[in-house]
């Protein structure tokens, strides 16, 4: 059965606006990576999920391509950010069979919820490969074909690109700290940092480099596991200023915003998508 678009996509944007442009995604088989895909090809984009499962990547591939008739949607199972060669190979082959890599989301990331005394060495280090090597690598596989994307499409409206984007799916933990999530918050701050040198050396490139950092999102794997071990039931959507959770829709929304000609300017930064939650203590 398709998902109704309402679940992965406002109303605000004009259908046809990724026409011809390519999405890479890391996570892409997960809740939010699976939104954001949705989006971009419902307007228009191909894509190539990145997943270590095998089966999920490829069912993932699938039933995103359902969104839109012609959409090609390839799904490369097998590869663990962790591993750069594996990304790599990975990069080129999307570039080889898709055409080109326009747009980027590393959204791969590894998540329990441990307190710092429960945490071995190895599990901190597990994570922190995961989100922040595991970013680095996307990067560094994906930032040629991007740099050749920013070059063939300069705006023709006004100054800068319209292809050439990469987003990080970061947190908004490290603003404060968060209990049991230590290593999380740590593995964010650096993907933030990580993010605003790639604007740096980048930028004259026409590439884009930015974070979008979800809030308390309704549904996700993630958020259902810690939320349910800080607050219960009804008191959550009380809990964010915003009055609600939030949705996958919500920051599948943001990452079209940041890859359209609306976003051309918007570089080395972080969009918060969570509903003034990480303001108020216990927004989760
Ligand atoms: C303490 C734990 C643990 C837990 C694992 N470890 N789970 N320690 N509490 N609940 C420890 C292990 O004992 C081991 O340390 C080390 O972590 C590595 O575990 P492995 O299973 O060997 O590693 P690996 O197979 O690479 O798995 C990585 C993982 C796993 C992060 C532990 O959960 C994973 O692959 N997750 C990917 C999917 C996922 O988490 N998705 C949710 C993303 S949500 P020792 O010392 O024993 O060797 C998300 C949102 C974050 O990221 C922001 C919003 C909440």
């Amino acid at each position: 059965m398709s998902v109704p678009k309402s679940e992965y996509l406002s109303n605000a944007w004009a259908e046809g606006i990724f026409a011809n442009r390519v999405l890479f995604i890391t996570g892409g088989a997960g809740s939010i990576g699976r939104a954001q895909t949705r989006a971009l090809v419902h307007l228009g984009a191909d894509a190539c999920i990145i997943g270590r499962n095998v089966e999920k990547t490829e069912a993932a591939a699938k039933e995103i391509a359902k969104v839109r008739s012609g959409a090609r949607v390839l799904g490369i199972g097998g590869v663990d950010v962790r591993n750069f060669e594996s990304l790599k190979a990975a990069a080129d082959r999307c570039v080889k069979e898709l055409g080109s890599i326009d747009y980027v989301v590393a959204g791969a990331a590894g998540n329990f919820v441990a307190p710092i005394a429960g945490l071995s060495p190895n599990a901190f280090k597990a994570v922190i490969e995961i989100d922040t090597i595991g970013t680095f690598n996307t990067l560094k596989a994906t930032i040629p074909h991007l740099i050749a994307s920013a070059s063939r499409n300069p705006n023709p409206n006004r100054q800068g690109t319209t292809g050439g984007r990469f987003l990080s799916v970061s947190a908004t933990f490290h603003y404060t700290g968060m209990p049991l999530q230590a290593h999380v918050s740590a593995a964010k701050a650096a993907i933030d940092s990580l993010m605003g040198s790639a604007a740096l050396e980048y930028g004259p490139y026409g590439v884009t480099a930015n974070c979008v950092a979800p809030g308390a999102i309704a549904g996700t794997e993630g958020m259902e596991r810690l939320a349910s071990s800080q607050v219960k039931g009804e008191d959550r959507d009380k809990a964010v200023p915003s009055g609600r959770w939030g949705t996958v829709r919500d920051i599948a929304d943001a990452t079209v915003f940041v890859f359209s000609d609306a976003g051309n300017y918007i570089n080395g930064t972080t969009i918060v998508v969570d509903g003034a939650g990480w303001r108020r203590q216990g927004g989760l």
